[in-house]
């Protein structure tokens, strides 16, 4: 049978133009379509399967559920006869009131949707959310920086270096821990990431030419330091004219332990000392701002400072 007379001989039958006309508007279940027509679960079943049979519904699965919908991609003569089809289900005695519970049930779904941010209005921030992540976020804003040469000095295994390197034109990573740089220089290989070089080599003396990369980074670094300011004047003379360094570096903190559990030599630096140093090192357009507050003690701050060569 031609899918013409096929699909003529589907629409004949007055429950499945019903069926048909509520599809029009949105995909539904069969539970919602029981509660819209009243009809039995097998009735509109069966009926949903010749439909399918004749290629007039398609349907999709989410879980346990499955939402059935009009297969938009129906054309020529098929197109024409739907068309026929939902004028004559106007004009059956249940259309005026299929049409108010597809609208009841339509309106109930996206309630059900706005319950939930409704209730997390202002913490949703804070609450987990399925799939939402700094990672992920981090990546978004990656991808409207621009090719950059980047040296990432303290870079430690290659966290951020790594991310850089998905979408820089090169990362050069230095650290003064040999067993760090190797570590990192194997997972880079793992990882396919042929623009991500590991150098061994002091921060306050990288081991780069002079105006060779467009920006600096400084992750956490700087507090191990002995010469915090050489290390800043340092990432001046390996910056390009107009580069940037960037420095995530804690504020200063009263944690002492800080220095036997994470190695660190200085406790967090003041705002002014950051500040004085990039001035002292010819960088401008200075900008520092707190950026993140640990809620748990001892409430470690970190401040984001950057300048331009
Ligand atoms: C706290 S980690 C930070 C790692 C990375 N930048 C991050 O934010 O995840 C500090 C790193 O700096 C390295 N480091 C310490 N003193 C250094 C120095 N003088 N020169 C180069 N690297 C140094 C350490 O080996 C360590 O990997």
């Amino acid at each position: 049978m031609t899918s013409t007379l096929k699909s003529l001989r589907t629409l004949s039958d007055p429950t499945r133009l019903r069926i048909v006309a509520l599809l029009e508007k949105d995909e539904l279940s069969v539970n919602e379509l029981q509660e819209i027509t009243r009809l039995g679960q097998s009735r509109i079943s069966t009926h949903l399967g010749l439909l399918q049979d004749s290629g007039l519904v398609q349907s999709r699965r989410e879980g346990k559920r499955t939402f059935y919908k009009l297969n938009t991609v129906a054309n020529g003569a098929v197109g024409e006869i739907m068309q026929l089809a939902m004028r004559g289900a106007k004009e059956l005695p249940e259309h005026g009131g299929d049409q108010i519970n597809l609208r009841r049930i339509l309106n109930r779904r996206r309630e059900q949707e706005q319950v939930y941010f409704n209730q997390v209005a202002g913490r949703f921030d804070r609450v987990y959310g399925p799939g939402r992540s700094w990672q992920a976020f981090g990546h978004l804003l990656l991808r409207i920086l621009p090719p950059l040469t980047v040296a990432d000095l303290g870079s430690g295994e290659g966290l951020l270096s790594e991310l850089l390197a998905r979408r820089c034109k090169k990362v050069i990573a230095v650290d003064n821990s040999e067993k760090i740089v190797a570590f990192g220089a194997a997972k880079a290989k793992r990882n396919n990431l042929k623009n991500l070089e590991f150098r061994l080599g002091d921060l306050q003396n990288p081991p780069l030419e002079p105006e060779s990369v467009d920006l600096v980074i400084l992750s956490q670094a700087l507090h191990h330091a002995q010469e915090p300011a050489r290390a800043i004047r340092s990432a001046g003379r390996i910056l390009k004219p107009g580069g940037q360094v960037m420095i995530l570096e804690l504020a200063k903190h009263g944690f002492a332990k800080a220095r036997e559990l994470y190695g660190d030599r200085w406790l967090g630096f003041a705002e002014s000392d950051l500040h004085r140093w990039l001035e002292e090192a010819g960088f401008k357009k200075i900008e520092i701002n707190v950026v993140a507050r640990e809620e748990q003690p001892p409430h470690f701050e970190t401040m984001l400072a950057s300048g331009q060569k």
